[in-house]
């Protein structure tokens, strides 16, 4: 793997907690590896660690006071902020990610935090209790949603003679993940669906029969999730439209989250969308007949037979296939045998660029899995088989192939 650490402008924050000596060495293996470490202190962190020592590894000024402006050409904190390349606070109090989490910006590193635009890593460090607080649960969670990566506290002994999780992790395992996070955002820079605008639908759609009642389907997510984090990973900006599941999506700033329930709803978002896009890919399990009606209140108990009249919901990507100019069309054919012959004709009908088709009946393919078995196929017939692999193994080969399809080069 190549050095990404070298020439990246990285803020240090170190906060009140004893493993602030730690942070010592942290500043020391990422200046080692030829990061530019500009370490930002709070006032309970210097009664851990001297400003000194951080100063002589990292051969830059430390910060720790908002009015100590020395340079009259720039204010400190909103120059830092404007040129780092990620922000890293460890080690982070409970303290810090309340604040963090509030917006509440009274001291130079809180003021840096909220003019920040760079990506944000916090590594946690306090008693197994405070880690376990609902207060500090629920701010983790406000900040995980907000885009902020954590990295996890180890178990063991902690300085409060507690055994349990809340130890700041080591120093190298903190190197080695803003490495591989940095050397991801790289490739992701210059990937190859970097420009391309990439939509992806996931989810199972459900169709209201009444306030407390709906006809879906098993779509879980996961595959369509696995592809917008493909599309991510090779550089596209992706735009994900969500249907019902229980899975989280991606947490991914740079992956933007649309909420759609019904067919209909879906319909909008990708139709609304649908002219800036460059690929779509349809993997979401969308309802081929709704209620004719959808009653305001519960329907109520009365006879021993009750009949729905369901009509035809939009076929999204029929619709769209017959207004597509520049789009490449990517749907997915989920079939209980025959699988070649239905996803072939839907290929044709639907006017698609490419058609995975997987046998939702087979083991280990389909709704709800990890992993997949699909054969992808194009107008001219068979591109691609892949045995059981994960879903996100699925997704990758397939993103590769878009990327290859919509850029004429062999990837
Ligand atoms: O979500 P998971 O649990 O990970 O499961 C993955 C999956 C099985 C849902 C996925 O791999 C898959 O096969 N998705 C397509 C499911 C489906 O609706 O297949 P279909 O054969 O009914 O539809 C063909 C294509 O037309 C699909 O791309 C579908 O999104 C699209 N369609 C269908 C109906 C409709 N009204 N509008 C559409 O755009």
């Amino acid at each position: 793997m190549l050095n990404s650490l070298k020439g990246k402008r990285i803020i240090l924050g170190i906060t009140g907690g004893i493993a602030a000596y730690k942070a010592a060495a942290l500043t020391s293996k990422l200046t080692q590896k030829g990061a530019e470490v500009h370490v930002i202190m709070t006032a309970s962190a210097k009664q851990f660690i001297t400003e000194l020592t951080l100063q002589s590894l990292s051969k830059q000024r430390v910060y720790s006071d908002t009015f100590q402006e020395r340079d009259p050409e720039a204010i400190a904190h909103i120059d830092l902020a404007d040129t780092a390349d990620l922000v890293l606070i460890a080690p982070a109090t409970a303290n810090i990610i309340g604040k963090m989490a509030h917006g509440i910006a009274d001291d130079m590193l809180t003021s840096t935090l909220l003019a920040v635009t760079a990506p944000v890593m916090v590594a946690p460090a306090m008693n197994v209790h405070m880690y376990q607080h609902p207060a500090v649960i629920s701010n983790m969670k406000i900040l995980a949603e907000r885009g902020i990566q954590f990295i996890e506290p180890g178990e063991g002994l902690l300085a409060c003679g507690y055994v349990g999780k809340g130890r700041l992790e080591e120093p190298e395992t903190i190197v080695r993940v803003v490495e591989n996070y940095l050397a991801q955002r790289d490739s992701t820079a210059s990937g190859p669906l970097k420009g391309k605008k990439v939509m992806v639908t996931a989810g199972g759609t459900i169709e209201r029969i009444d306030p407390v009642r709906y006809i879906s389907n098993d779509s879980s997510g996961k595959m369509g999730f696995a592809v917008a984090r493909a599309a991510r990973a090779l550089g596209a900006e992706v735009t994900l439209v969500v249907a019902r599941t229980d899975e989280a999506p991606p947490q991914d700033p740079a992956i933007e989250i649309v909420r759609a329930s019904s067919a209909q709803d879906m319909y909008e978002a990708v139709s609304g969308r649908w002219s800036d896009c460059d690929i779509l890919v349809k993997a979401a399990a969308v309802a081929d007949y709704r209620p004719k009606e959808s009653a305001g209140s519960k329907i109520k108990k009365s006879g021993d037979t009750l009949t729905l009249e369901l009509v035809k919901t939009t076929d999204i990507l029929e619709t769209l296939g017959r207004s597509k100019n520049k789009q490449f069309l990517i749907g997915f054919a989920a079939e209980t045998g025959n699988a070649e012959v239905y996803a072939k004709d839907k290929l044709v009908r639907k006017n698609l660029d490419l058609i995975v088709a997987n046998d939702v009946a087979v083991e280990g393919a389909g709704f709800g899995t990890d992993t997949n078995i699909v054969s992808i196929y194009d107008a001219g017939g068979l591109v691609l088989d892949l045995p059981l692999v994960s879903k996100d193994e699925v997704a990758r080969r397939l993103m590769l192939l878009a990327a290859e399809r919509t850029s004429g080069a062999a990837l």
